[in-house]
């Protein structure tokens, strides 16, 4: 089958290099557009990005071209779909205009995420949602699909099994990656040696696309979760890799082997049509008194194309209607670029991108 051709907007970011690697030999998708600021834009991707080896030497691409991000040029690339590491502000305009070109955007940018008509999608998660990409683009085929903050990204697949056993409230503190604020994103004077209590924004974000994921389509739109949820976010010297502290409350005493068997056990859609960036096991419960850690287990997930897919969860310990835990999920692979690629391979298998169309 034809691949489907596709840009990359933000290409030279932490995010933009995970989908250029992420895409070299990808079965469904080929790379037919870079594109990043005016301080890259002319140059070769190795050029722009001044280290080769930060896309692991695998990407066959270091001579194309980078280009400016303008609706225009993406389309004339030949490319019917965008995969977007872009700074929320420049997303807010530009992803639009590539919808209303035709063009399916597959966004990790907050711009869009609260757009009634945008699903916010974790596909292990709400796949249903992406009901909601069709008709999108007035006609023209193109849509817009987000995924959510780095921290909500894993989260949410670790969330999923517990609700069938009564999940009601969650605290969560989180210790994020420096890598989690972008390229240019924390000085290391300012956080090496230490940890800060407080991330812009972080917090709502948390508990806005919760609800909104684990909520319920209703007449087009989602009527949102009423999970309770009580995020409190740190930043720490971690190079990748979010670590998260969970309080899970439910309504009854959940049995404890029930609620192992349920993370353990836990498949679904993306597992069954073996998407190729689908982890075989989303949830990978540790028992080692002292994991999930970032250096050794951000990087989990089988097959190799999902490597940095899998959520690690550890520490289990219930009491009553508590249970607390640790969970760990590779943020800009889960959090962003592997998890935008899992709705691209959920939207070409539910027909929503012709891949004859390449
Ligand atoms: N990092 C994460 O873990 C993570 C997780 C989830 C979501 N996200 C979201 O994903 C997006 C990208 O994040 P990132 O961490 O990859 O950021 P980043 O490392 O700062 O990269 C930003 C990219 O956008 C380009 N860019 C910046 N200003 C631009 C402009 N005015 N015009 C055109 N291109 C411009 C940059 O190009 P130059 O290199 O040429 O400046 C670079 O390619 C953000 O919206 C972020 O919130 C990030």
């Amino acid at each position: 089958m034809k691949k489907i051709k596709a840009a990359v907007l933000g290409c030279t970011g932490l995010v933009g290099r995970q989908f250029v690697r992420l895409l070299d030999g990808h079965p469904y998708f080929e790379l037919a557009c870079l594109t990043a600021s005016g301080r890259s834009a002319g140059k070769a991707f190795a050029a722009a990005i001044e280290d080769a080896s930060a896309i692991g030497g695998r990407a066959a691409v270091p001579a194309r071209a980078v280009s400016a991000p303008r609706a225009a040029a993406v389309a004339a690339s030949g490319a019917a779909m965008a995969f977007s590491a872009l700074p929320a502000a420049l997303a807010a305009g530009l992803e639009p205009e590539l919808r209303e070109a035709g063009i399916a955007v597959f966004s990790n940018a907050s711009a869009h995420r609260f757009d009634p008509r945008v699903p916010l999608l974790v596909p292990e998660v709400n796949a249903g949602h992406l009901d909601m990409a069709a008709g999108q683009g007035r006609g023209r085929g193109g849509f817009i699909v987000t995924n959510p903050n780095c921290v909500v990204a894993g989260l949410v697949v670790a969330l999923k099994p517990l609700l069938a056993l009564g999940l009601r409230a969650v605290t969560v503190t989180t210790f994020q990656a420096v890598s989690g604020a972008g390229r240019r994103g924390v000085a290391a004077w300012d956080i090496l040696g230490n940890v800060v209590p407080h991330i812009a924004g972080e917090e709502e974000k948390i508990a806005r696309e919760t609800a909104k994921i684990l909520g319920d389509l209703d007449g087009g739109g989602v009527r949102p979760s009423s999970l309770e949820i009580y995020p409190s976010c740190t930043r720490v010297p971690v190079r990748d890799g979010h670590l998260q502290s969970i309080g899970a409350e439910f309504d009854r005493a959940p049995d404890a082997r029930k609620l192992v068997a349920a993370l353990e056990g836990f498949r679904s859609l993306p597992q069954r049509l073996r998407l190729p960036t689908a982890p075989r096991r989303p949830l990978v419960v540790r028992a080692e008194s002292d994991r999930p850690q970032p250096l050794l287990d951000a990087l989990a997930g089988e097959p190799e194309r999902a490597r940095g897919m899998a959520v690690s969860v550890g520490r289990l310990r219930l009491r009553g209607r508590r249970c607390d835990f640790f969970l760990l999920a590779h943020n800009t692979l889960r959090g962003a670029a592997g998890g935008s690629l899992l709705n691209a391979e959920l939207a070409v298998r539910r027909g929503l991108i012709p891949r004859s169309g390449a």
